[in-house]
């Protein structure tokens, strides 16, 4: 029998990149299983989706605890509960202290849609618009204690044409999200990963 990697999604909002990885899971395509989705909004599209899949969902708002940091105690012992393996931002749109971070070293990943270094940040797909850059794409990486810019896993470039908006650029760049993602998680859970300093180096 496979080692199936354990995963907690973390998620805000539509939730489309868990759908991605939750698809290929259950297509047999990724040695994983998704053993967490926690949302920190209460409204968002992704928790009907992991409802869908019989996946465990959990509400944590960081508006119902007096700080930071009981915030991410709740999450912190969600995840110790479900021996989590690896951790997934998935739009997660909250930004998870030092303090956190360091208890899960090379074990959280981001997905962000720019090639970072370039446009981190919100609202990365409208920032790549208005500079006038004529490729963007979307990066993973891993997450450490600065925003946006931990060791780079892997990226997928998209070309940028005259006409975009940041709503058809974002339309082209999920979609090599959604390719993206499960593949980085599936080289992960085959523990094909390597990291050198900055570097990350896929065996
Ligand atoms: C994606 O564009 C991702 O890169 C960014 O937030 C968005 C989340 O989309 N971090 P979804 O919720 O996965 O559909």
């Amino acid at each position: 029998m496979i080692n199936e990697l354990k995963l907690a999604v973390l998620v805000s909002g539509r939730g489309s990149n868990l759908q991605a990885i939750i698809n290929k899971i259950e297509a047999g395509k990724l040695p994983a299983k998704i053993e967490l989705v926690i949302s920190d909004q209460p409204e968002a599209k992704a928790l009907q989706r992991a409802k869908k899949h019989g996946l465990e969902d959990h509400i944590v708002q960081r508006e119902a605890f007096a700080d930071q940091g009981t915030f991410e105690k709740k999450i912190f012992e969600l995840l110790k509960e479900k021996n989590i393996e690896l951790i997934v931002l998935a739009g997660f749109m909250r930004i998870l202290s030092p303090n956190f971070i360091k208890n899960y070293p090379a074990k959280i990943i981001n997905i962000h849609p720019s090639l970072l270094p370039a446009f981190p940040g919100l609202n990365a797909q409208k920032q790549a618009v208005d500079y006038g850059v004529k490729y963007s794409g979307c990066t993973v990486h891993f997450v450490n204690q600065e925003v946006d810019s931990g060791p780079i896993i892997s990226q997928r470039v998209v070309p940028v044409k005259v006409n975009d908006t940041p709503a058809s650029l974002s339309e082209r760049i999920l979609k090599e999200e959604h390719k993206l993602l499960p593949e980085i998680i599936k080289i992960i859970a085959e523990d094909r990963i390597e990291i050198k300093g900055r570097k990350v180096f896929i065996k």
